[in-house]
């Protein structure tokens, strides 16, 4: 576990940190992703997230939550680089850490069946992405949130066709969002239960 020792020193990406051993791997460049924000408070849909460190898909079809999911279909979740980073390095979410939910529809075609809504491909039956179909996002900041529990902000994009997502948006009301994740997602209002690139980097850091 040499790596998990390296990756584990505070702050480190000096000159010195990198000659005294092999370098501490942050993700791309390491630069933090500045989140951005309107003048009235709005946040400013990011950019670039499917870059990002990429952590689970939890998938909601609405074949099996008719006659729609709350939350439609695949969910695939990103993380801000930076975040990612300091999370591996000490299985916490960073003041300022951003993550980006995006909503991916399952495809139908002549082989959908009527009951799940799932349809054949050359792996098998299932459920197979077609397109993006919703933004969304939360943002623990003490110092812009200070009142919200646990200091994270949600923010909705829209469940829309990706060409129609909201250019900026507002905070939710705590109620809308906030207060679900505090009653059922497993670390500081994040469902790391469904996250097994969240789990693993958590537990290789001596964390549970
Ligand atoms: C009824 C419970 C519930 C409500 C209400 C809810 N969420 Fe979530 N949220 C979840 C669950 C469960 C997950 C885990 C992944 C998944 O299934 O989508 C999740 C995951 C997320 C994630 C990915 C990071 C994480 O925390 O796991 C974001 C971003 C997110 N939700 C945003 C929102 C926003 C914005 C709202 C309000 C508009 C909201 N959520 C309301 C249950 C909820």
């Amino acid at each position: 576990m040499e790596g998990v020792r390296i990756q584990n020193q505070p702050e480190q990406r000096s000159r010195a940190a990198a000659a005294s051993g092999p370098p501490p791997q942050p993700y791309g460049d390491g630069r933090p992703f500045e989140v951005q924000f309107t003048e009235n408070g709005e946040m400013v849909r990011p950019t670039g997230w499917r870059d990002w460190p990429y952590v689970g898909t939890p998938l909601t079809p609405n074949g099996l939550n008719p006659p729609e999911a709350p939350f439609p279909e695949f969910h695939n979740v990103y993380m801000e680089p930076s975040a990612y980073d300091h999370y591996k390095r000490t299985g916490e979410f960073k003041d300022g850490t951003l993550l980006v939910k995006e909503l991916v529809g399952v495809q139908k075609n002549n082989t959908t069946n009527q009951q799940d809504g799932s349809t054949v491909e050359s792996s098998g039956r299932g459920y197979f992405m077609s397109d993006y179909i919703g933004l969304e996002t939360e943002y623990k900041s003490s110092r812009r949130y200070p009142n919200e529990p646990g200091n994270w902000a949600y923010f909705s994009f829209g469940h829309v066709p990706e060409a129609q997502y909201a250019a900026a948006t507002a905070a939710q009301p705590t109620n809308n969002c906030n207060a679900c994740h505090q009653a059922n997602a497993q670390q500081d209002y994040v469902f790391t239960q469904h996250y097994p690139v969240l789990r693993g980097a958590r537990e290789r850091v001596g964390r549970r």
